[in-house]
């Protein structure tokens, strides 16, 4: 993974302003949202918002405890109503969905009209290599065994996929570098 002091990105001659507004990145858990979501907002020079964390802040507890004492319905809920307060009250960030957003309530459509969706494709061997590693946090996925956990990612992505094509911009995991990704929003 690239390190926000890598000179040679830095230098790079787009400006914010050719590419600033509100970014959404979205993709499968583990697909990296958080961490370029944060590198290019400190490279754009605008604010990052982690989707779940401000959840989180919003309903004072974890998303593990959002899910098991309010169920996913409520979660959904209050993750839309964040991301609408967020987009809202900002006209320039970059935000980290929940691997879940664009698939809820005409979400998707919403982000595109307020800004730019930036889908990060991953393959289902790599979300899985992480994912196997960070399950804990993850209510969807925290019980499963192994082999549970790859099925489940194929068959979720396979039904997520509709959603996520509908980026203005798709960057496939091999591609990914903070400089394609300025180059892309650049061209969006
Ligand atoms: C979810 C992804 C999570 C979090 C919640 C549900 C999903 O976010 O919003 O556990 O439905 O895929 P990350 O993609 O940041 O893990």
């Amino acid at each position: 993974m690239n390190d926000i002091s890598n000179t040679e990105e830095n230098n790079h001659p787009i400006s914010p302003a050719e590419v600033g507004g509100r970014i959404f990145l979205i993709g499968f858990m583990g697909c990296g949202k958080t961490h370029w979501g944060k590198l290019l907002s400190h490279r754009l020079h605008i604010p990052f918002f982690d989707l779940d964390e401000k959840v989180k802040e919003k309903e004072g507890k974890s998303i593990n405890d959002i899910f098991a004492q309010n169920g996913e319905e409520y979660f959904r809920l209050a993750e839309k109503e964040t991301l609408y307060m967020l987009t809202e009250s900002h006209d320039d960030f970059v935000m980290a969905c929940g691997g879940g957003t664009p698939c809820y309530f005409n979400n998707i459509d919403y982000m595109k009209k307020m800004g730019r969706v930036i889908w990060i494709n991953c393959s289902t061997q790599s979300l899985y290599n992480r994912l196997v590693k960070e399950r804990a946090k993850r209510p969807l996925i925290k019980n499963l065994t192994d082999e549970q956990l790859k099925a489940y990612i194929i068959k979720k992505l396979a039904g997520r996929r509709i959603y996520y094509q509908q980026a203005s911009v798709i960057l496939n995991e091999d591609d990914l570098t903070l400089d394609n990704l300025l180059h892309q929003l650049s061209l969006s």
